[in-house]
């Protein structure tokens, strides 16, 4: 890394105020320095700071950019990613600050998404902790370790809404909820970025993909997605607003259309909404190659690509080179302003200048800073706990968990020793080889106080077609030797000489996340055939599950006597399902996402609609809003999971039932602790109002809070209402509360609920006079 001589380079561009070694002051320096900056600049220098380079240490489209090295020293990239470690960074950030003509540091992008080398859960298991504080430190805990490692910005968080598991990324959000979506949101911002970027253990957040990705057609990924404003707003922005309203530095668009228009070139998203409804003033990005993919989904050419885009407001142009190849020809036809140009040139210079960049383009990071901050002893720590919390139990029958920690386990299952599945889709620059199988976690918990007899019995996947598709991706899945049947019968003969069978099974981590849309989301079928042969046995059967999305597991919950959904639950996973196997720790996730019976019923979610012909149990009424051969029910509810202790909840008691304007209500419930087990219940608050201007949902999460409870203990737990918390979008798309009658809901799921009635007006209701 070549780091003498940088003060000299950068005194040429650098206003004497950032001279100082203190961090950047207010706007009135940025703009100071920025104009300054920009005044020297020629109309190409502009367009590549516009231009957004990938370094191909990861790839996730059909274009790889070329040439890196060469566009940098000629001032043609503002940023680049899939690149980090120190000496990597340094050579580049060196190249831009050395050898290009105006000295600009680069942006330093990566996918840090749960966790960079010390890896979280996956997001949508993240999100199951309901625990905002605990998500905001393992984004922190990710920025200290990405920073370390040379990286500046992050393309995190992804707060698309999902309702439909066939999708993919599912595994990367935080599930179905706009409420619970923007705290997490929120958290996530606030623990990449602090609450001063300068500093250099802070990354830039991106918040991702704008707008309404996970609403693809059919769960099929990068699909076209139509959806009313009305819906848009309601249901699926509000995670995006929540981070721009934390301040998050960088918004990417997504890769589908809206309504007709591509997320890139559509103004109304990233102009009126983005900037002009909600005040954003960081920079917007592209996804990966999405100006040029415009042409595939039917715009125009790459120039009318690159016109759209910046006229719709797009910043900076993610590996396409869309406005690198067209931008000056769009300006000396006429088509495009140059202030344009200088606006989005700007954006991405104050972001560096927010980032300290001009002060230290390297922020501190050196291979001593990466080997003392990187996968400390207290990140995996934290990483376990995280894990622990992430975990749901979707079923307990006679309380076959935990499990003793004596006699005979059989520990079967093709994920039973797996460390490469465990760190999920994007485990970008995680290391599996510092992963912790269920295995290994279980021999640290239980030594040899347990017998712990092992069996594959199957292979992750049987079907050669997937299997080569998924290598195609860069998957490769590893295949026994032995026959399916041989792998079988071994698995058969170790359950039947065990007490207890824990059958680890689920998908491969390359069959979810991005480019992964399954139409059939259960098992994959040998998995399936292996825990029929298990259950045949007669011996209790615990299915511990790994996967990333809500699968449909209608046999296995008939079957199995206990399962444990466990996400892939990232480095420290092997200690934490241990943990809570053994009862260590007592399961308290509940789930973000509903996991249907069956794929017909997708997409399907708790803050449906009533319908005007809702389905009230009778089976023998024709002409109501059901199916003829599914229940309208899902399989497991959003904010549903067990804990290996119970808890019961009192009814609900309301401070008044009169309301008037801006009073406060408050809601209370007693929950107690009826079982064997300290615990921590997450209780739920939801909200629904059943006549308004907008057919309003069922009900809809306003509220939760994680109450720890001791064996017997009762807890009294209260909830703080205002208007606030009744507002909607009516059908002027405004965002107001209106008066009536509302029910408060309060319980330990979206589907158990104990509820009171109320009425809420504007102003008080004059006394009848006699
Ligand atoms: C993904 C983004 C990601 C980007 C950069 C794209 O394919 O959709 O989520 O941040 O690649 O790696």
């Amino acid at each position: 890394m070549k780091r003498t001589g940088l003060l000299p380079a950068l005194i040429g561009v650098i206003m004497p105020c950032c001279l100082h070694a203190a961090p950047p002051a207010g706007d009135a320096d940025m703009n100071a320095f920025v104009n300054h900056l920009m005044n020297r600049m020629t109309l190409e220098e502009k367009i590549g700071q516009l231009n957004l380079l990938s370094a191909g240490f990861g790839v996730t489209g059909p274009e790889i950019s070329t040439d890196i090295e060469n566009k940098v020293e000629h001032g043609l990239a503002g940023g680049v990613f899939n690149v980090y470690t120190p000496s990597a960074v340094g050579k580049l950030q060196s190249l831009a600050v050395n050898d290009s003509r105006l000295h600009i540091p680069l942006l330093i992008g990566f996918d840090v998404i749960h966790g960079h080398k010390t890896i979280f859960p996956i997001p949508l298991g993240l999100s199951c902790t309901w625990n905002p504080a605990a998500i905001e430190r393992s984004a922190r805990i990710a920025a200290t370790e990405a920073t370390a490692d040379g990286v500046n910005w992050t393309f995190s968080p992804m707060v698309d809404i999902c309702r439909d598991p066939r999708w993919g990324r599912i595994a990367e959000g935080a599930g179905e909820d706009p409420y619970l979506g923007a705290q997490i949101a929120r958290a996530m911002v606030r623990g990449y970025q602090g609450d001063d970027l300068a500093r250099s253990n802070t990354l830039m957040a991106c918040v991702k993909h704008f707008a309404l990705y996970g609403a693809a057609e059919a769960g099929r990924d990068y699909n076209t997605v139509d959806m009313s404003r009305l819906k848009a707003y309601q249901y699926y922005l509000p995670p995006y607003q929540a981070a721009v309203e934390a301040g998050v530095g960088s918004v990417m668009t997504s890769l589908n259309e809206i309504n007709g228009v591509p997320a890139s070139a559509n103004h109304w998203l990233i102009t009126d909404v983005l900037r002009k409804q909600w005040g954003f003033n960081g920079f917007v990005v592209t996804d990966y190659d999405a100006v040029s993919e415009m042409t595939d989904a039917g715009m125009g050419d790459l120039p009318k690509d690159a016109e759209l885009a910046m006229k719709a407001g797009v910043d900076m142009d993610m590996v396409s080179e869309t406005y690198l190849k067209y931008l000056s020809e769009l300006f000396t036809r006429g088509e495009i302003p140059e202030s344009m140009i200088n606006q989005a040139c700007r954006r991405i210079l104050e972001a560096k200048y927010k980032l300290g960049l001009f002060n230290d383009p390297y922020r501190g990071c050196t291979e001593a800073r990466a080997r003392a901050e990187i996968l400390t002893p207290e990140n995996r720590k934290a990483a376990r706990e995280l894990a622990e919390q992430s975990f749901v139990l979707l079923k307990n029958d006679q309380q076959i968990l935990p499990l003793k920690k004596s006699g005979t386990i059989a520990l079967v299952g093709p994920l039973a020793d797996d460390r490469q599945n465990l760190l999920g889709s994007w485990r970008a620059a995680g290391d599996w080889r510092r992963a912790v199988s269920v295995e290994a976690g279980i021999s640290n918990a239980v030594g040899s106080a347990v017998t712990v007899l092992h069996a594959k019995g199957a292979n992750l996947i049987d079907d050669p077609a997937l299997r080569a598709t998924l290598k195609a991706f860069g998957e490769d899945i590893p295949v026994d030797s032995r026959s399916p049947q041989q792998m079988l019968s071994e698995a058969v003969a170790v359950a039947s000489n065990a007490d207890t069978v824990v059958a680890v099974l689920g998908e491969s981590s390359g069959m979810t996340g991005e480019a992964a849309s399954r139409s059939h989301i259960g098992l994959p079928e040998c998995q399936q055939k292996l825990l029929r042969a298990l259950v045949k046995t007669g011996k209790p059967v615990v299915l511990v599950l790994m996967n990333g999305r809500p699968l449909t597991l209608n046999w296995e919950a008939e079957h199995c006597g206990a399962i444990l959904e466990t996400w892939f639950g990232g480095t420290e996973a092997g200690n934490a399902i241990a943990d809570v196997l053994f009862g260590d720790y007592d399961p308290s996730g509940k789930l973000t996402a509903t996991f249907p019976r069956d794929v017909g019923q997708i997409p399907i979610y708790y803050n449906h609609k009533n319908t005007g012909r809702p389905y009230a149990g009778d089976p023998g009424y024709k002409y109501v809003s059901r199916y003829l051969d599914v229940s309208n029910n899902p399989l497991y509810p959003f904010g549903y999971g067990l804990s290996y202790t119970t808890f019961s909840y009192g009814n609900v008691e309301l401070s008044q039932t009169n309301l008037t304007g801006d009073e406060t209500l408050l809601a209370s419930v007693d929950v107690t602790n009826t079982g064997q087990y300290a615990s921590e219940e997450t209780v739920q608050l939801y909200v629904s109002q059943p006549a308004a201007s907008v057919t309003r949902s069922v009900e809809d999460l306003r509220g939760f809070q994680k109450v720890p409870l001791q064996p017997g203990e009762t807890r009294k737990v209260t909830f703080r209402i205002t208007p606030e918390d009744l507002k909607f979008y009516n059908p002027e798309l405004e965002y107001d509360w209106e008066p009536g009658t509302f029910i408060i809901h309060i319980g330990g799921s979206s589907s158990q609920l104990k509820s009171a009635p109320l009425i809420w007006n504007r102003q008080a209701v004059p006394a009848q006079s006699e």
